[in-house]
């Protein structure tokens, strides 16, 4: 099939999706398809043409590999469904909830999934002072591969966070800093497929930690005791399922192993357009459970949304 792997976008994972779709693209020819790489630029007359050519003979179907803003919340997605192209991942709604954090954090705990202690506040009212006591996370509403979180710990200047918040909008996301480990989740259609527990060598599983080769350990299965495992895996599916995603999802999770039981386990938020650079967690726990790269990529055009 004629498969068009989208990529690149505008947004600030623009990087990470022209690796995410280069990787792709690859594995798509592996498995015999026949492969267009495009990159996105902010002119949809253009995407309009590629995907649905005057004379005819387009794309078959659209692998999405856009990362962030318009490539994963919604928006293009939109653009897809309107001119009836297939195309891999979730469609419009999930996109657009998981993309917004406090949209996700109001349907996760309406699931009874454990969210971290936070609110939305204004970006300018942290220069008044602390939001909430230290140690806090502050979180663009809307961004991906960590981009423009901070940690605010005891020493750290505050007026710098908020400066540095200011290309993200007005509103942010604090949320209390949950100690302890970095947990994630992949879901392939409607099986978690394992989880992964990331010990970065870094301060936290910042933009570098997940993109540098070897700054960050990558554990699968998580050395971590089977119910906090078993409950990581359940509330990635409630997740990929309550929001009516498709195909591949990745969960994350922090787990603060100084609590008793599961009781620590938090989660994060939902990646409807998880990484898919070489580096990348889906496709290493679908390697994990023998699902070869092509195979991976095979799977996902055949479970396009139509
Ligand atoms: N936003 C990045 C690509 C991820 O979640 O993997
Ligand atoms: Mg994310």
């Amino acid at each position: 099939r004629k498969v068009a792997v989208l990529m690149g976008g505008w947004s600030p994972e623009r990087e990470v999706s022209l690796v995410s779709g280069k990787a792709c693209a690859e594995g798509l020819r592996e498995g015999g398809h026949q492969v267009i790489e495009y990159d996105v630029k902010r002119d949809l007359r253009a995407l309009i043409e590629f995907l649905r050519p005057a004379g005819g003979g387009g794309p078959d179907v659209v692998f999405n590999a856009l990362h962030g803003k318009y490539g994963e919340d919604g928006c293009i997605q939109g653009v897809l469904e309107v001119l009836a192209v297939p195309y891999t991942h979730s469609g419009v709604l999930p996109s657009a909830i998981a993309m917004d954090k406090p949209m996700t954090r109001h349907v996760f705990t309406s699931l009874g999934m454990r969210v971290a202690e936070g609110r939305v506040i204004e970006r300018q009212s942290l220069a008044w002072g602390d939001p909430m006591p230290r140690p806090y996370v502050v979180k663009p509403i809307d961004q991906g591969s960590s981009i423009g979180v901070h940690i605010v710990r005891e020493g750290d200047n505050l007026a710098a966070v908020e400066l540095a918040e200011a290309k993200f909008g007005d509103r942010v996301l604090v949320e209390k800093f949950v100690p302890g480990r970095e947990l994630t989740v992949a879901v392939m259609g409607d099986k978690p497929i394992a989880v992964t527990e990331l010990r970065p060598r870094t301060r936290f599983y910042d933009y570098e930690a997940k993109y540098t080769d070897g700054v960050t350990e990558h554990l699968v299965p998580a050395p971590i005791p089977a119910e906090v495992y078993e409950l990581a895996k359940d509330w990635a599916l409630m997740a990929h399922e309550a929001l009516g995603c498709s195909g591949l999802t990745r969960s994350d999770f922090r787990w603060d192993d100084s609590k008793p039981d599961t009781s620590g386990l938090v989660v994060l938020e939902i990646n409807t357009q998880p990484g898919m650079t070489p580096l990348s967690l889906a496709p290493e726990q679908a390697k994990w459970a023998g699902i070869s790269w092509s195979q991976l990529m095979t799977w996902m055009v055949d479970n396009a949304r139509h």
